[in-house]
């Protein structure tokens, strides 16, 4: 399901946001992972990693974002100066997507599932322009299980342009793609900043594909 229109975001209560967001927890607290949407320091830290692609013309840059929930990201992504066809928004939750398409009827927002996105992102025209340079990543990756991270990211960096960056927050302070994961995809990792004064705090981490020679990777020792 998608929504493409060249009118304004539309002004939706806070507390509203937050009651479709809540009910969302209650239906899946697992995949929904948080019981606030995020907050503007950290939106603010999901974008830093962006002015280093794209030549730092914001105009230019073409992102993917994941679990777009209310819109925190979404908002920030646009007060950015992205273009709008330039954006995709993804969201599972059929309430969360209904709420985007009512907030943002500008933006192509798709009703997705991110492990299966490729599909869908084809059907919505986006990939028509070519492949994105980074995907803002506001799934609870660290929730899920080590098959349905794989998934995403495959999806994810096999819509993303080579040097392309797939930008996640956690709620922890370690990577939440272990380091096993990452070797087995061939992702380098870095932190990309701290927004403490989220609720709960929260850090930035961005993965790329690792394209030098000089690329190495120790994976963990195998469990017994
Ligand atoms: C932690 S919330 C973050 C929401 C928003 N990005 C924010 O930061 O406020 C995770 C969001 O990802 C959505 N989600 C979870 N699994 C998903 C999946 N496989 N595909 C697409 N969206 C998913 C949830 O419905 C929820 O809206």
């Amino acid at each position: 399901m998608r929504s493409t229109s060249s009118s304004p975001a539309t002004r939706i209560g806070v507390s509203q946001q937050i009651r479709v967001f809540l009910r969302a927890w209650m239906r899946d607290p697992m995949g929904v992972a948080a019981i606030l949407p995020s907050g503007r320091q950290l939106s603010e830290k999901m974008l830093r990693p962006l002015a280093l692609l794209a030549d730092s013309d914001p105009a230019g840059l073409r992102v993917i974002e994941l679990g777009a929930g209310t819109g925190a990201f979404t908002h920030a992504l646009i007060e950015h100066g992205l273009r709008p066809d330039n954006l995709l928004v993804v969201e599972r939750d059929a309430a969360l997507h209904g709420l985007l398409r009512q907030r943002f009827p500008h933006l192509t927002v798709l009703q997705a599932d991110a492990c299966a996105l490729r599909a869908p992102a084809q059907a919505s025209g986006y990939l028509q322009q070519g492949p994105a340079h980074a995907v803002i990543s506001g799934l609870g990756l660290l929730s899920m299980p080590r098959a349905v991270q794989r998934a995403i990211l495959t999806e994810a960096f096999s819509l993303l342009r080579p040097g392309g960056c797939f930008i996640q927050f956690t709620y922890g302070h370690a990577s939440p793609v272990s380091r096993a994961l990452r070797c087995e995809l061939g992702l380098q990792v870095r932190r990309a900043g701290l927004a403490w004064r989220n609720a709960p705090p929260a850090s930035v981490f961005v993965y790329q594909r690792a394209f030098t020679a000089a690329y190495t990777c120790n994976p963990p020792p195998a469990t017994q």
